[in-house]
């Protein structure tokens, strides 16, 4: 509630002076379980004036006179806390303020160019439950960023490059394009790949073409790319169908895999030279970080040329962030990728800082995450053992929502219910990943996602649901209610009135810490106070002005419950 805490502050500002008989005295003020706020500004100026605390804040207890249209009670508490109790009249002046405001109180930021690196699945591969998170998560951070005002680039850092884009050259032509191209659009990606596998592990003249064709692709030749365009094009369909069908927000734009970072490769290798961070370890070119050691003690390098003049993924990785800086001018890289890649990330930010890539103001940051769990706490996997196919993840979901959404509303229709099940079938997984320390290890656990109790999707959904069916069922269109004042009586709208006024901290808190299970904690929390006031206040058989407070409590809930999943990436349908 930092608007709030601000009025707040403000106002307190001037008894603290005229106790400190000084200006500029900080009465730092947060939220409190005690009182909607506490101030405990009063501890550093007893220290400053030599006096005691609780005499202290008792003098500004009574210099507080102006408070009065802010607060109902300000009380000093324990050792020269005050306690301060919001009045019902300046919340509801503040709920008007929000509701009639189309951000629902969020205020924009200055911007900063931002760069959000995520999904980045690898060709010929299929997507599986590993790239769940990263693409849940990534989502969620761009739709939030953008909404409060940064300039945001979505970059999907696709493995399209390396050495097994050999095999599956040769594999593909073994097959002959089109038949390659009817499996691969089938997508059976994995099969593909692991035939090629098999062949290039079996086969010794297998494996000799699919090494010389490696050299045919990075000297370049153009018979040899075409292939492998191909490859490409049939797999980024694939993860296509994968985003499309569960509302992520890549296309073909934000595609900046590997290989778009070739021609800047050689660059990375003369610029490091020159800077001379160059070593030679065991026959490669590497630069060594300070601070990295391996098992036996010794310095850990950061490999960015092979022996045989090869490439790699660190050094792909420090071309982009020369690109992300110098051609797009970002100055915040957020690097979505699982907690595995930790060190290799360090590494490299520290290498881009000693090259001078990375400087202030501009700021690398890997939002790490932890992984998704089977019911055995090892990586999920899927009845066969393989990892988990993404596709098949949100078909079982979709059947799964579909179910309970038939058990809780049997008279939906039918085509309306398989629209509700998709939103609450994919609802439930995205929410699940995010609700989580994104830091954590989860357990993937399909029946706790799904149920209508806790803190779910299909809870939050149905908090929104539910406020949509009382206006259904009053035949009263909500765009006629949002401008009715509010006025909170009952503590339930109170508690529900001080959760509403919190959104705007909410979003900025999570966008600070990267972590949507701020956002996900805090709609849960808002959710739980909308049902406390939906059973203790009634809405439709209230008198007709407490009615109309009401009903414009319930829309402005669903506004924010709206809004609030939405910038998670999830839906909310209106009946349920
Ligand atoms: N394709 C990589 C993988 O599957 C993830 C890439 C993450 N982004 C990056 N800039 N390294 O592990």
């Amino acid at each position: 509630m930092p608007d709030l805490l601000h009025v707040l502050a403000t106002r307190l500002q001037v008894a603290f002076d005229s106790v400190a008989g000084r200006t500029g005295v900080d009465p730092v003020i947060r939220l409190s379980e005690h009182a909607d706020a506490q101030a405990n500004g009063a501890l550093a100026l007893a220290k400053e004036l030599g006096r005691n605390p609780r005499e202290v804040a008792q003098a500004v207890l009574e210099a507080c006179g102006s408070l009065e249209n802010i607060c109902s009670s300000v009380e000093v508490a324990g050792p020269g806390f005050l306690n301060l109790v919001l009045a019902n009249g300046f919340l509801a002046d503040e709920l008007s303020k929000v509701a009639a405001d189309a951000r629902l109180g969020v205020g924009a930021v200055a911007a900063r160019t931002v760069i959000i690196d995520y999904s980045a699945p690898n060709v010929a591969k299929e997507m599986h439950v590993g790239h769940l998170r990263t693409t849940v998560i990534g989502d969620a951070l761009v739709r939030l960023m953008e909404h409060v005002g940064h300039r945001v680039t979505r970059e999907n850092h696709i493995g399209d490059w390396g050495t097994p884009f050999g095999m599956l050259i040769e594999h593909l032509l073994d097959l002959g394009e089109t038949k390659a191209a009817d499996h691969l659009s089938l997508g059976d990606l994995d099969g593909f790949y692991k035939q090629a596998r098999a062949k290039f592990d079996a086969d010794d003249t297998f494996k000799d073409r699919a090494r010389a064709r490696v050299v045919s692709l990075q000297s370049g030749d153009a018979e040899t790319r075409r292939l492998w365009k191909l490859l490409v094009d049939l797999s980024t369909k694939h993860f296509n169908v994968v985003y499309s069908s569960i509302g992520i927000l890549l296309t073909d734009d934000d595609l900046m895999g590997e290989s778009a970072y070739n021609d800047l490769l050689p660059q990375v290798i003369t610029r490091l030279d020159a800077l001379g961070l160059l070593r030679q370890s065991d026959g490669a070119d590497v630069v060594f970080p300070p601070g990295y050691t391996n098992r036996d003690g010794d310095p850990l390098p950061l490999i960015v040329q092979k022996g045989q003049g090869g490439f790699n993924y660190a050094t792909s990785d420090l071309a982009c962030v020369i690109d992300r800086v110098e051609r797009i001018g970002a100055d915040l890289l957020l690097y979505v990728v699982g907690a595995p890649q930790t060190q290799h990330l360090s590494m490299v930010f520290d290498v881009a800082r000693m090259a001078g890539w990375l400087k202030d103001p501009v700021e690398a940051v890997h939002v790490s995450f932890g992984s998704v769990l089977g019911p055995d706490r090892k990586m999920l996997k899927s009845r066969s053992g393989d990892p988990l196919k993404f596709i098949d993840l949100v078909t079982e979901a979709v059947a799964r929502a579909d179910e309970a959404v038939a058990a809780k509303n049997p008279d939906l229709p039918a085509d309306e219910r398989a629209r509700v099940a998709r939103m609450v079938g994919i609802g439930a997984v995205k929410y699940a990943d995010l609700s989580t320390d994104r830091v954590r290890d989860y357990v993937f656990d399909w029946e706790r996602m799904l149920s209508f109790d806790g803190n779910t999707a299909p809870y939050l959904q149905y908090a929104h649901a539910r406020i949509c069916s009382i206006f259904r069922r009053a035949g009263i269109d909500r765009s006629t209610i949002a401008s009715v004042a509010i006025s909170i009586v009952e503590p339930q709208e109170r508690e529900l009135a001080l959760r509403i006024l919190g959104f705007e901290s909410a979003v900025f808190d999570t966008i600070e810490r990267y972590s949507p299970h701020r956002l996900c904690t805090y709609l849960h929390e808002l959710a739980t106070a909308f049902t406390a006031f939906y059973e203790h206040c009634p809405v439709l058989k209230a008198d007709d002005v407490t009615r109309a407070s009401r009903l414009a409590l319930c829309d402005l809930t669903a506004r924010v419950m709206n809004r609030g999943l939405g910038l998670l990436g999830i839906d909310t349908p209106e009946q349920m």
